[in-house]
């Protein structure tokens, strides 16, 4: 099949390559540029492992083409985090023990990064609702929730902080 070339901002760079027309977003990140933070579990947009942010939307990127990504912004697990320092999701995850495995946990942190992005306050019944379509075999949620609630927290708090540094 010819190859058709694709250019798209990934997590603040410029990329382009030479692809399979058919070649899907999630492979895209992991086997072209090799950000294998997103995860594929299901390949059937059932999981939401393989979560990302296309043009600030939370897309389930297996069922996405790479070719439709093609002139727009992608964010992924690995684009989150400034200097090696966490962003306050990942952290807030590490500290109310939002993983277990770990497999779920990109997905998780990328589809709580744009939910918390939209700056609303959250119930708890609105995180799980945000969060149901993605899938943990092994924490029983419980300490998702908590950690979603609690980078709310940290970052409202850093907002804060930022603010005072701005007077
Ligand atoms: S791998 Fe994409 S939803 Fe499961
Ligand atoms: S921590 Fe294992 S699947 Fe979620």
């Amino acid at each position: 099949m010819k190859r058709i070339t694709v250019k798209m901002e990934v997590n603040g760079k410029e990329v382009e390559r030479e692809i399979d027309p058919r070649m899907l977003l999630a492979t895209f990140v992991r086997d072209e540029l090799k950000l294998t933070g997103t995860h594929i579990g299901c390949d059937t947009t059932n999981c939401g492992a393989c979560t990302l942010l296309l043009d600030g939307k939370a897309v389930k990127s297996c069922t996405v083409l790479a070719a439709s990504a093609s002139g727009k912004k992608v964010i992924t697990i690995e684009g989150i985090s400034k200097n090696g320092t966490m962003h306050p999701i990942q952290k807030a995850f590490v500290e109310k023990h939002g993983l277990q495995c770990g497999f779920c946990t990109p997905g998780m942190i990328m589809t709580s990064y744009w939910l918390l992005g939209k700056g609303k306050k959250l119930s708890r019944e609105e995180i799980r609702k945000y969060l149901s379509g993605n899938l943990c075999r092994c924490t029983g949620y419980q300490g998702i929730v908590d950690s979603v609630e609690y980078a709310a927290e940290l970052m409202e708090s850093e907002k804060a902080k930022e603010k005072a540094r701005n007077r």
